[in-house]
């Protein structure tokens, strides 16, 4: 790391009151279990990680508005409560490709969370295993996929960076499928090559970090190629880039003739996009515009949700994630037609915070909130959840 400079204190540090500052330190003290909601645990977290680390997991793309608009747009939505519906029974559950789930949630990608946690992903697939909820593992994971499968005891989701080098792509899908995961999902969102990405927030934040990265890690390369164990034992001589710079439709209908289980693409905003995907025969669209880590765009995810959701017509499950942390935005999102959400950073921060007792309380927490607005809505069932369920906010 870069010695500290006299740059102004890093953007993102979240501006606390010391009342704030108390409470959240007592919130530590009491354990997981009793942090009040899902955004507390992001100043635990950045309490636990050193400055880079933390700079990491918090980062947006250049001025960080589109990870901001994310959360942010949720408040556009009004929810209609309604009353006199027979809540004796309340019920979150749902079925999704055949499997139960208890949650409409699951554990999206976060690369190298080892560097939030000792146990990293490991700790995450244990969580996962504990709740029963989807875990999506990132093709930059720090714990082996094989690892991750074992602590989950169940099949997991293996997302694809599928590099510029088709023979190494080729061997990433058979080593994920041959292990275990029970789907490949293709992120389509990373076009920004490395050299261009401007990731400021994370670089702010390792120009203050002044201790030695050797500590952790051999060095501070973005090459996930070269270190991630998904990639280990292939021949990556040729990789450049985690994502082919033609990454066109016959490229997809190539991969998806290769994958033998389940195909997801991850990282769809608009209808066409979603057409031209399931065109390509595709099993779900996840729309994601990968947190705002990739691209400034300022489009919230929740509002890609109306117009992706016509373009799928229902013939295939619609995730989304982004800016998701009340049960309320999950609501939201299940209204406006989404089969389930996904979270990014908030299982960072609860596994920053307190390994894998952090991603179940953060899940927990979650649940709580979905259950109470269920209740308020007077939708005792996630079907009774309809676009008549929310309006947009009257300017
Ligand atoms: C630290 C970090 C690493 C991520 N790594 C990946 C990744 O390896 N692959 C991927 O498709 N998405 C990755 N994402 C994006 C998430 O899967 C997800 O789309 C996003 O975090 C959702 O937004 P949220 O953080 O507001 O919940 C990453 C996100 C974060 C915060």
């Amino acid at each position: 790391m870069a010695a500290a400079t006299a740059l102004p204190f890093l953007a993102w540090a979240r501006e606390s009151t010391s009342a704030d500052a108390a409470a959240d330190a007592s919130a530590k003290k009491l354990g997981a279990k009793n942090v009040l909601n899902v955004r507390d645990f992001e100043l635990l977290a950045q309490q636990a990680l050193p400055p880079a680390h933390f700079g990491y997991l918090a980062t947006g793309i250049d001025d960080d508005r589109t990870l901001k608009r994310n959360e942010a747009a949720f408040g556009d939505y009004e929810i209609r409560a309604r009353r006199f519906a027979d809540l004796t029974q309340l019920n979150t559950g749902s079925s999704v490709f055949g499997s139960r789930w208890p949650l409409p949630i699951y554990l999206s990608a976060v690369s190298s969370m080892r560097a939030f946690h000792p146990d990293g992903e490991a700790a995450v697939g244990r969580a996962a295993a504990s709740r029963s909820v989807q875990m999506m593992l990132s093709s930059g994971s720090s714990v082996s996929l094989e690892r991750v499968l074992s602590e989950r005891g169940g099949p997991v989701w293996q997302q694809l960076y599928p590099t510029d080098d088709w023979s190494v792509t080729e061997r990433m899908v058979e080593r994920a499928e041959k292990a275990g995961a029970d789907a490949i999902v293709l992120s389509v969102d990373t076009t920004v090559t490395h050299e261009v990405r401007n990731s400021e927030t994370l670089k702010r934040a390792t120009r203050v970090d002044t201790r030695p990265c050797s500590a952790c890690h051999k060095d501070n390369r973005h090459d996930m190629w070269l270190k991630a164990p998904l990639f280990a034992g292939l021949d990556v001589s040729r990789v450049h880039e985690l994502t082919p710079p033609n990454m066109t439709l016959p490229w997809l209908r190539r991969l998806r003739d290769r994958v033998r289980g389940k195909l997801m693409v991850k990282g769809i905003v608009t209808g066409e996009d979603a057409s031209l995907a399931l065109q390509q025969g595709v099993d779900a669209i996840i729309i994601s515009n990968h947190g705002g880590r990739n691209e400034e765009t300022l489009r919230a995810t929740i509002d890609c949700v109306p117009e992706v959701v016509a373009a799928v017509k229902r013939k295939v499950p619609v995730f989304v994630d982004g800016g998701v942390r009340r049960g309320t935005d999950i609501f939201k999102a299940l209204a406006l037609g989404a089969t389930a959400v996904g979270i990014g950073r908030p299982h960072g921060w609860g596994l920053a915070a307190f390994g894998q007792e952090g991603v179940e309380a953060v899940l927990d927490i979650y649940s709580r909130e979905l259950q109470a607005i269920m209740r308020q809505a007077g939708t005792p069932k996630l079907a009774d959840i309809t676009a008549r369920s929310v309006l947009p906010r009257r300017a």
